[in-house]
């Protein structure tokens, strides 16, 4: 495999085996139709990037049928609020009349909050089904793809752009070049290109490996950032941890020289080296952890069949897909798993073929143990399960629950 930004030829340090598109969710007469990839992984050294080798097309996945709703959880609607004040008091002047891009918008849950406000904002979503909520939420979206071509439909943003900010996005686009040279052609001098992204060093701590999947090109540090930020002549100014999904990083990204670097930076950048994330060395005790961590789930879900537990899934994330597929776990371990989205209940998981039904059907089903997939929602998720423990039942996760 060659590296995505760099070029360079990598030997991937490991493979799940084959796996499905992970928001695949499918109907029964679709099974025999599925598309499998070799979900296989390498870590580029010349810019400590860890990343997929093979990949469905983008296109295949953010279509009309692209069932993930940023405001399925009330977390990360809190969480994109506080993201826009932070952005509003830190790099936007609300006197004047500011510019600010979002890559990859979803519903519009973030940019809603720029509504009534000095900033004229835009959002670049190509998945129709959230494109049209977020035109509905009266906010200014644009169904394509953000690259070098698109951005000609925003000639008024050109060199104008405050802001150009992303959340969960940036580790999906396979062309992080394009990206960049995108970004350059549409700041200000001053201007800042903020995302946030799953962070690699939560992922090896965690031992979170579901967080890699098709849509999960790139697993970034502030190592690799800092490389492909320099690449096209900016840096990384600053660099901010985040909770969510189960680990992120927020990266504030400028032109050289324009920006004071934040202490964080260096900080943070102590502790990747300390940790060797800036090294193959890291991948491989993380292989290691992986393939304990699936002899230790497919073990204790046994364990539990035996004893005659009934055990369900909770939330049909993406992540699940790694997780069923890597464990080669289906109906035989796993009834069924809930969710709230309508668009995901009624089908099957990819690749495993478990069905998706409602919450409603979880309370009614009384399992004893629920697989928490959305382990990353938990505290949202524990808040209003409370009666499933009460009524006797257990949580069980790959990753430490009481963390
Ligand atoms: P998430 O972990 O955000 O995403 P990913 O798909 O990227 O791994 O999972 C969100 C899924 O979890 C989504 O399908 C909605 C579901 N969900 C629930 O069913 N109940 C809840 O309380 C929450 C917060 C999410």
């Amino acid at each position: 495999m060659k590296c995505k930004v760099t070029g360079e030829l990598i030997k991937p340090f490991m493979s799940f085996g084959k796996m499905p598109s992970a928001n695949g969710f499918l109907e029964k007469e679709k099974f025999k139709d599925e598309v499998f990839y070799e979900m296989e992984v390498g870590f580029s050294k010349k810019c400590h990037l860890l990343q997929l080798n093979e990949f469905p097309k983008p296109e295949n996945i953010h279509n009309e049928n692209y069932p993930f709703y940023t405001s399925s959880s009330n977390y990360m609607i809190s969480h994109f609020n506080q993201f826009s004040e932070w952005l509003k008091k830190k790099y936007l002047s609300l006197s004047s009349n500011s510019k600010l891009i979002e890559i990859g918008s979803n519903d519009g849950t973030l940019l809603k909050n720029f509504n009534n406000t000095n900033t004229q904002a835009i959002g670049f979503e190509p998945s129709e089904s959230v494109a049209k909520i977020s035109l509905k939420n009266n906010v200014n979206t644009l169904k394509v793809f953000f690259n070098t071509d698109t951005i000609n439909e925003v000639k008024n943003f050109k060199g104008k752009t405050d802001v150009i900010c992303s959340a969960n996005v940036i580790a999906h686009i396979p062309d992080l070049k394009n990206v960049m040279e995108s970004v350059d052609l549409l700041l200000t001098n001053k201007g800042v290109f903020v995302f946030e992204d799953p962070y690699l060093g939560s992922m090896f701590s965690n031992v979170s490996y579901d967080q890699i999947y098709d849509e999960h090109i790139y697993l970034f540090s502030l190592s690799s950032v800092k490389k492909i930020a320099n690449l096209f002549d900016f840096e990384l100014i600053d660099a901010i941890k985040q909770m969510t999904h189960g680990g992120s990083m927020r990266y504030v990204i400028g032109r050289k020289d324009q920006h004071k670097i934040s202490e964080n930076v260096n900080t943070l950048l102590n502790y990747e080296k300390e940790n060797k994330l800036d090294d193959l060395e890291s991948c491989l005790n993380f292989k290691k952890d992986c393939e304990n961590s699936k002899i230790n789930t497919i073990n204790s879900l046994k364990e539990m069949k035996k004893k005659g537990k009934k055990i369900c899934g909770y939330g049909a994330t993406a992540k699940s897909s790694t997780i069923l597929n890597y464990c080669k776990l289906g109906i035989e371990t796993i009834d069924f798993i809930c969710d709230t989205t309508k668009e995901k209940i009624g089908k099957f998981s990819p690749g495993s073929h478990i069905p998706i039904v409602s919450v409603d059907h979880f309370h009614k089903n009384n399992p004893d143990i629920a697989y928490l997939f959305a382990w990353n929602h938990k505290n949202e998720i524990f808040q209003k399960e409370k009666d499933f423990i009460k009524k006797g039942g257990e949580w069980f996760s790959h990753v430490d629950l009481q963390k």
